[in-house]
């Protein structure tokens, strides 16, 4: 049976144990009908009320403002600083001795931080950024390795009012340039690498190449750690040298609730990547409330979020939402597989982990790996589990609850998006029975439903465009520079409904069960890519006139990517050429974005019009009948060539 015939025939249901709901927050499915109800009824009641629970400098004056929607406003008129929501605050109430951050490097080597500690260590870093002239408002770009350093430049940018530009550590020199470049960024924080897999991820060389000739970026600061020679430039900066001297004392700039917290950049469907701009109050409200609730945090929970800060998940469930909880956490730097396959539940059972929160990418590749892996650590510590990324297969989903949560774990499956900044179709674990491959229902705030191409709600069990028909706080603000692009990708289709791009059905039960994107998305193990974008990389080889990229579904990573490339004339194509293409795409976007498969055709299938026909290409790709439509496609042949009939 295919995935998809699965899901539809799922119907075991998992309720939450009596034990677990005795001592969740929210514990019984009534609570959360009347939360949910208010909170769609009066949403600027309930969250007015639930956003007096965050540390205000000072209060606001006006819940929402959408008189100019899409563009929404939240809690007008308050000011607060969203390091202070994370640190301050938890010293103040005498909770400093509290750890925030247990850290472990791939090699095994440790750090651990209190939250006083941490606190004293943010607002260095914060003087050695306004010592280096980094002011409130300007753009610092953040290219880092997954060091406790990456979550102190975050919450030092917030707190001298800095916008934070996260470039995950695996892009390449390109990448960051034009991201470096798009937001206008003044500042690059570095390190001169990283431990992956056994081996120093240089990362400094890649900033050297990317701000070569921009003369705007003033400083790049080099945080150490894998103590590898680097390059050294005018404008580069040893971190560890800057912050001997600088004071452990650095006063939170009060932020507007509508200033910008940060940028970060995620694939759409053209080439050129988008800026999700996130804005301090409502952000920080939202990855404070489901941290709270979807996660169910207690004073002694031991919380892991295994994802990379250079990605929402890391920013939301691992700096603000955790930090803004008071949690303590664990952040590791390295592979799932280094030095063995049991690394992952070595550090669960040493650090007695009790929420570890996942992509079912590692999942399934942990289920690729065996059984007896976890089977030879003490795992009982955990007492709920969580998934993200991409629609989980329930197959990977009762290997999780059984081989991990040894059946007893409730199992979250959150879903959300660069864009929406949280939680938003998510089971909360001490109410709402789960079922295998659905993300079952909207957190409170969130009003989702299905429609069809005209926008009317379609009945249960109909397949259809997943949208949100009302604003929630941490929805994005906009697109860094473009506000035209943001209203036009999420808003044109609908009006008034915000437009996800996923395909999605709800059950009988209410229970959402998502499909997939229905744009020119690529979800490969769980990170975003754009067919334009692996396009446009190919095209640029000098050896290419023509590429197309489509998925092909894959067992481990959900989706793979495949590219359909006509050669220029009397080149010779073949493992060669295609071993050349992929660590070209590699060297222009980063390794995720390397094609899994290369396929040279001497032509790519196109209606009448023009229009490469990715739809049959994705057929091709999977080795599947074409079902469609090709009575408008140019030439037939081209057709038959690919699927290899000649
Ligand atoms: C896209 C967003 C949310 C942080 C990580 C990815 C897919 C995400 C799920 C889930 C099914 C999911 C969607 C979405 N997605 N979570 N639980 N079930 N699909 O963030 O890179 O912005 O990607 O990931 O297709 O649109 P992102």
């Amino acid at each position: 049976m295919s995935d998809i015939e699965n899901i539809l025939h799922e119907d075991r249901s998992f309720p939450p144990s009596a034990e677990f709901a005795s001592q969740a927050r929210i514990g019984d499915i009534e609570t959360y009908r009347r939360m949910y109800a208010e909170s769609i009824a009066d949403p600027e009641a309930f969250f007015g009320r639930v956003a007096r629970e965050l540390p205000w400098i000072e209060p606001f004056t006006e819940v929402l403002d959408w008189s100019n929607a899409p563009f929404a406003r939240w809690f007008g008129g308050g000011t607060l600083n969203a390091s202070a929501v994370c640190l301050d605050q938890h010293v103040e109430a005498g909770r400093g001795e509290r750890v925030a951050i247990r850290w472990e490097g791939e090699p095994g080597d440790t750090r651990e931080f209190t939250y006083a500690e941490l606190h004293a260590e943010v607002q260095r870093f914060a003087n050695v950024l306004l010592d280096r002239g980094v002011k409130k408002g300007d753009r610092v770009a953040i290219y880092m390795p997954m060091v406790p350093e990456l979550a102190m430049a975050c919450l030092a940018c917030a707190r001298i009012g800095a916008i934070h530009s996260v470039v995950f550590g695996g892009f390449s020199a390109n990448a960051l340039r034009e991201r470096i470049e798009d937001g206008g960024c003044t500042a690059v924080i570095t390190a001169d690498g990283g431990w992956r897999r056994g081996k120093v991820l240089p990362l400094k060389p890649a900033v050297d190449e990317a701000v070569e000739g921009i003369d705007a970026v003033h400083t790049v600061l080099v945080v150490r750690r894998t103590e590898n020679d680097v390059a050294w430039n005018p404008r580069d900066v040893w971190y560890h040298e800057a912050v001997k001297s600088a004071a452990a004392v650095c006063a939170p700039e009060p932020m507007d609730s509508e200033d910008t917290l940060f940028i970060l950049y995620t694939s759409g469907s053209t080439g050129r990547p988008k800026g999700i701009q996130h804005t301090t109050a409502g952000y920080l409200l939202h990855t404070y409330l489901t941290t709270k609730y979807v996660f169910d945090v207690r004073d002694d929970d031991v919380f892991w979020c295994t994802a990379d800060v250079g990605w929402i998940t890391g920013h939301s469930y691992i700096v603000y939402g955790p930090l803004a909880n008071g949690c303590t956490q664990v952040m590791y730097e390295g592979a799932p597989n280094a030095p063995h396959t049991g690394r992952f539940w070595e550090l669960v059972q040493k650090y007695g982990v009790t929420i570890f929160y996942t992509a079912p990418t590692a999942i399934r590749t942990f289920m690729r790996w065996g059984d007896d892996v976890p089977a030879g650590y003490d795992l009982s510590s955990l007492r709920l589990l969580g998934t993200v990324g991409e629609p989980i297969n329930p197959e990977a989903w009762m290997w999780y609850r059984e081989h991990i949560g040894g059946d007893r774990c409730p199992i979250v499956d959150t879903w959300w998006q660069t864009e929406t900044g949280g939680h938003m179709l998510t089971p909360l674990p001490g109410c709402i029975p789960t079922k295998p491959g659905s993300c079952t229902v909207p957190f409170f705030g969130v009003d989702a439903a299905i429609v069809d191409e005209n926008g009317v709600e379609l009945p249960a069990n109909h397949g259809g465009l997943l949208v949100i028909r009302k604003p929630w706080p941490s929805m994005l603000r906009g697109l860094w520079g473009d506000p035209e692009r943001y209203r036009e990708t999420y808003w044109s289709k609908f009006g008034s409904m915000y437009f996800a791009g996923d395909g999605a059905r709800r059950d009988v039960d209410g229970y959402f069960w998502i499909m997939g994107r229905v744009d020119d998305v690529l979800n490969v193990s769980g990170h975003r890519l754009s067919t334009m974008e692996v396009e446009s990389a190919l095209v640029a080889h000098p050896a290419v006139v023509e590429a197309a990229v489509v998925a092909r579904p894959d067992e481990v990573t959900g989706e793979a990517v495949v590219a359909f490339v006509t050669p220029v004339a009397n080149i010779e194509v073949g493992d060669e050429l295609a071993q050349v293409l992929r660590e070209y795409v590699a060297k222009e976007i980063g390794a995720i974005a390397k094609p899994a498969d290369i396929r040279f055709t001497e032509a790519l299938p196109k209606t009448r019009s023009g229009k490469i026909m990715r739809r049959l290409l994705r057929d091709v790709a999977a080795g599947r009948e074409s079902t469609g439509d090709t009575s408008t496609i140019e030439d037939l042949s081209v057709l038959a060539k690919l699927r290899g009939e000649n």
